[in-house]
């Protein structure tokens, strides 16, 4: 088997440094906010893929629906030699594009979970040996740098993460990945789309406790990074819609009066009882708001597809 090259953007301790800033700033404002990385250490990687198989979250069956449809459409419509998939994960779904795509090819996964990138590389390069996989751990809301690689390039993002950024952090987030694209490269967009509340809801509420655990995860990435002494068990997952803002919204909410001490910050942060901090939004999209966006960026937007029951969508764009 061919090693995989894996290069770390991030200068050693930007992880813990960005850590710290976001923990400061999002624990110590009203109300209380973090940012969704923080969710993905080993554990909060598994369980986000335990969350892709339970019977409510319909994203990833609906876009790998697509992909398994629409990726020789995609190979021809391309032609890329270069895959860069940003917020790859496992790269489950990414084996359809992978299979369609014109030989020699170069993947290049960028994701903040090192375990994900590796056990991906490791799974993808058993069953495609002759694929040159540079994977980078990198946070993609920063400039990033990407490796040379033969073009056209293709990057991909999948699974509806964009619609975990605000809609100004997507708006910058577009802008400068079309600065990194060229002439004849294309982006990929998966993005979930609005539907019946209660169908949405389910999906971030599962009975089985899956998505709790998930969202309970970043105070233990908290508590373990930053020496801080959250009690998962003070706090309930809520997961609720934002109508006006047509996103998802999910929270902790304090069970109790909590005082929680951060020594690395020297912080005392008090919740007083019901109070809740926002730990993810997850937006979920109309035709003609990502073709908006995707134009605003500087983008030629091109295929919409859906999956048979219209949940969610592919976008296909080029850099114009
Ligand atoms: N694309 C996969 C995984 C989606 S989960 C799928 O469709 O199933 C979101 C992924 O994005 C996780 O692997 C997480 O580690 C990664 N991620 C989240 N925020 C990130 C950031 N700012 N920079 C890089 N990767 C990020
Ligand atoms: C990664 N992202 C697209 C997922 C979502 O649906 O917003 C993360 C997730 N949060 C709760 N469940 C899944």
């Amino acid at each position: 088997m061919r090693p995989f090259q894996l290069t770390r953007t991030l200068p050693e301790d930007a992880t813990g440094a960005a850590l710290r800033a976001d923990v400061l700033h999002g624990l110590t404002r009203a109300p209380k906010s973090l940012p969704p990385k923080w969710f993905y250490d080993a554990r909060g990687s598994e369980l986000f893929e335990e969350i892709t198989r339970l019977p409510d979250y319909y994203p990833t069956r609906a876009e790998r629906e697509i992909l398994a449809d629409r990726a020789a459409d995609i190979a021809a419509a391309t032609g890329a030699h270069t895959l860069v998939e940003l917020g790859s994960g496992s790269s489950e779904k990414t084996r359809l594009l992978l299979d369609a795509l014109p030989t020699p090819l170069t993947y290049i996964p960028v994701d903040v979970s090192e375990s994900a990138l590796t056990g991906a590389a490791d799974g993808l390069l058993a069953d495609h040996p002759d694929l040159r996989v540079h994977a980078l751990i990198a946070d993609f809301t920063r400039v990033l740098e990407l490796p040379e690689a033969p073009g056209p390039r293709l990057v991909a993002f999948l699974g509806g993460t964009i619609g975990n950024l605000l809609p100004a952090e997507r708006a910058e987030f577009l802008t400068s990945v079309r600065k990194l694209m060229a002439p004849g490269d294309s982006l990929l967009i998966g993005t979930d789309l609005v539907k019946e509340e209660s169908v949405l809801v389910r999906a971030y509420d599962d009975p089985t406790g899956v998505t709790a655990a998930f969202n309970k995860n970043v105070l233990d990435v908290i508590d373990r990074e930053l020496d801080a002494d959250f009690d998962p068990d003070d706090f309930d997952h809520v997961a609720l819609w934002n109508r006006e803002e047509e996103w998802i919204e999910m929270r902790l909410r304090a069970r109790r009066d909590v005082v929680v001490k951060i020594p690395e910050l020297d912080l005392v942060v008090p919740f007083a009882a019901g109070e809740e901090l926002r730990t993810e939004i997850s937006a979920k999209f109309r035709e003609e708001g990502v073709r908006a966006e995707l134009s605003a960026a500087g983008f030629v937007p091109g295929h919409w597809w859906t999956d048979a029951a219209g949940r969610f969508a592919l976008s296909l764009a080029t850099a114009g």
